[in-house]
């Protein structure tokens, strides 16, 4: 093994730390805390987990947290009831509804009525649409963390060649105009591309974002790269990434654990947001 494990335990909590400490000076000057709502409908376990983890951190942030749990069986109107009255309070900065939703329920429908202004998840078209043209919005979190970790490790990334395989709007996508904003050259690949293993083989830097267990093979990766796994499956082997991390390891320059890698910076980035929502709304 030659790569340099990537410590997102360690950054995030580096990151939680200086938010905590921005959060302090917020209170003092504004007189009141940020507030984040996070709304969880139904009881599934991976969901849970994730809400309590951001309750959690919320609180250790000095901010206040607003949990609303909503029966797995909740109309689609009484949700969005729910969104125009955190949209409306005062109090709240940040608005994230956790996903996935019941079948029943329109995510577009949901996602799409929190205010631009309060989306800390940056999931909302007109926050996708102010990263792509240059404003300022919110970031999705999860690729926000990822530039955060290869920055660290790279420092400038003008020029490099960067492959993000996946193309989703919450992490393939806004992950290729974060990357195109810091001037690398970006191929986005994704499960009908063509050649996959040469495309990966050119890039120096690679960010895995397809939620398939071990598809990128060490062997696909240059010498010396940087490899970002964003893949968090479930397999009867535990948490596994969606890169076969000992193959890259040997031939990578630096690559992020599974767990322990990206998975801290995705709640870290949703306080750096909440914050500055807070800061953006107290004007
Ligand atoms: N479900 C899994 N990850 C996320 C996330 O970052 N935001 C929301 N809203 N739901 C999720």
């Amino acid at each position: 093994m030659s790569a340099t494990i990537i410590d997102g335990k360690a950054a995030a909590a580096a990151l939680r730390e200086r938010i905590r400490l921005q959060t302090e000076g917020f209170v003092a000057r504004a007189g009141r805390k940020p507030g984040l709502a996070v709304v969880l409908v139904g009881e599934d376990p991976a969901s849970s987990v994730y809400v309590r983890s951001k309750g959690k951190a919320t609180i250790a942030a000095g901010m206040a947290s607003f949990e609303h749990k909503l029966p797995i069986d909740v109309s689609q109107d009484e949700l969005i009831a729910l969104v125009d009255s955190l949209n409306a309070d005062e109090a709240v900065d940040g608005i994230l509804v956790q996903l996935p939703l019941p079948k029943h329920i329109d995510e577009q429908a949901v996602t799409t009525r929190i205010d631009p202004d309060k989306d800390v998840d940056g999931f909302h078209p007109v926050n996708a649409g102010r990263l792509a043209t240059g404003l300022n919005g919110f970031v999705p979190c999860t690729p926000y963390g990822c530039i955060m970790l290869l920055k660290e490790q790279l420092g400038d990334l003008t020029g490099l060649d960067a492959v993000v395989i996946g193309r989703s709007n919450i992490v393939g996508k806004p992950m290729a105009q974060l990357l195109l904003k810091e001037s690398c050259t970006v191929t986005v690949a994704h499960s009908r591309t063509r050649d996959l293993a040469s495309v990966v083989h050119r890039a120096d830097i690679v960010v895995a974002a397809v939620g398939v267990p071990h598809m990128v093979k060490g062997e696909w990766i240059k010498p010396g790269a940087t490899v970002i796994d964003v893949g968090i499956n479930r397999t009867e082997d535990g948490l596994v990434g969606d890169v076969d991390f000992a193959g890259a390891a040997s031939v990578a320059g630096a690559i992020t654990p599974v767990p322990g890698g990206v998975g801290p910076m995705t709640i870290a980035v949703l306080l750096r947001n909440t914050l500055i929502s807070a800061h953006r709304r107290a004007g």
